[in-house]
């Protein structure tokens, strides 16, 4: 038998007994064992429930199948009231923690009545305490998971890093010694790429590692943009030309202060996406082209491909936001915003559904000094 009756429980306690009665009789009592769910994240909310006895955890799913705790309910609380109040689906799941729980289930329609039915403006105050709470609550939990997200990409890249080391020494030390054996240009031109993808694979994983730890670390150098595109270009031709889709340029002659292993991250993530956009294209095209405008210089990336998906286009730059992609993380625009901001510069975009997509992006070309 549960330690507190129903009566007892701290809801019904200062309530008009009169104005109870309808809502106690429609209480179910039952018992939970060690686990079972109460409910399910994103059901119904149509039920309060009181802890008569025991321990309820809130729990919220997690990527790879798993549960992570938000909050516990002990005997004497309450809880599942803010969908009940609000019809949205229940937010966590629900269930028995640290062994059997003794649980009232009030339903919905029974505690709408009672809450009609108490004199005063309580309802509406209710409503709006709650609706705020809902919007909090949800925000947190968010944030949460978007840091456990990172955080084990983080761990995840670090560990591929450390992996990785070896072999990537032993294929640099290999191309190494090919050049210096073979002096012929088209070797020498070889072995330099090699050495030179194998740099990008580090600094790359090196990048998302730092990005997931919120760490902007930032060596300006001199810029110059012709050759940074250029290289762009050396760089992906292999894969450029197995796309059907025409790459074109033209860049103005700017000198600017940026770190260009960033700024060639960004092309190529944004050169990426728009090439995955002109898929279905029949004419694939992107367009980069770089302007001088006196102290900044805009560099736009424009492609005719499917356009950004409406669903996604309000928090585009967020992390982990990807649409379409089997294999996307969704940190490609992200990590290209966050660089943007460490150069003080700003991006934006604008597209139409089927028409295409042009991002715009702004860099000053000084620095200045550094708060
Ligand atoms: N030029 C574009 N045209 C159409 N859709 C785009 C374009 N750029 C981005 N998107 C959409 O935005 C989503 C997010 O892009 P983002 O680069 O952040 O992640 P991703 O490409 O899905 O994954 P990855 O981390 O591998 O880059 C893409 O999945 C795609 O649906
Ligand atoms: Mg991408």
């Amino acid at each position: 038998m549960p330690t507190l009756g129903l009566d007892d429980h701290p809801f019904f306690q200062g309530l008009e007994r009169t104005n109870v009665q309808a809502l106690a009789a429609a209480a179910t009592i039952r018992r939970y064992e060690d686990g079972q769910v109460i409910f399910e994240e994103g059901g119904e909310s149509d039920a309060l429930f009181l802890v008569l006895d025991g321990r309820v955890a809130f729990e919220k799913s997690v990527p790879g199948n798993k549960w992570r705790v938000i909050s516990y309910a002990e005997s004497g609380d309450f809880f599942g009231e803010i969908g009940v109040l609000t019809g949205a689906p229940r937010a966590l799941r629900a269930c028995a923690a640290s062994g059997s729980a003794f649980i009232a289930r009030l339903p919905r329609e029974e505690l709408r009545e009672f809450i009609r039915r108490t004199p005063g403006p309580i309802d509406q105050i209710l409503q709006s305490i709650v609706s705020h709470l809902h919007h909090t609550t949800r925000h947190y939990v968010d944030e949460m998971l978007r840091q456990e997200k990172m955080s084990l990409v983080g761990n995840m890249v670090s560990s591929i890093i450390h992996d990785f080391k070896n072999p990537f020494t032993l294929i640099s030390l290999g191309a190494q010694m090919i050049a210096s054996q073979h002096k012929d240009p088209r070797t020498q031109k070889l072995c330099d790429n090699m050495n030179r993808h194998i740099q990008r694979m580090v600094d790359m994983a090196n990048e998302v590692s730092e990005f997931a730890r919120g760490i902007q670390s930032f060596r300006p150098t001199r810029v110059d943009l012709r050759t940074l595109v250029q290289k762009f270009h050396e760089l992906n031709e292999p894969y450029f030309q197995k796309e059907h889709v025409s790459i074109e340029t033209d860049i103005d002659a700017v000198i600017l202060e940026g770190e260009e292993g960033k700024l060639l991250r960004v092309l190529q993530n944004l050169v990426g996406n728009a090439i995955d956009a002109c898929d279905e294209c029949k004419e694939g095209r992107v367009r980069i082209e770089a302007r001088d405008r006196g102290e900044n210089c805009e560099i736009t990336i424009s492609d005719n491909g499917k356009g950004i998906p409406e669903q996604i286009r309000n928090n585009l730059f967020d992390p982990f936001v990807t649409f379409g992609k089997t294999g996307g993380t969704g940190l490609g625009t992200a990590i290209v915003k966050s660089v943007i901001e460490a150069h003080k510069g700003r991006i934006r975009f604008e597209t139409a559904t089927d028409k295409g997509t042009t991002f715009f992006i702004q860099l000053p070309k000084a620095q200045g000094p550094r708060a």
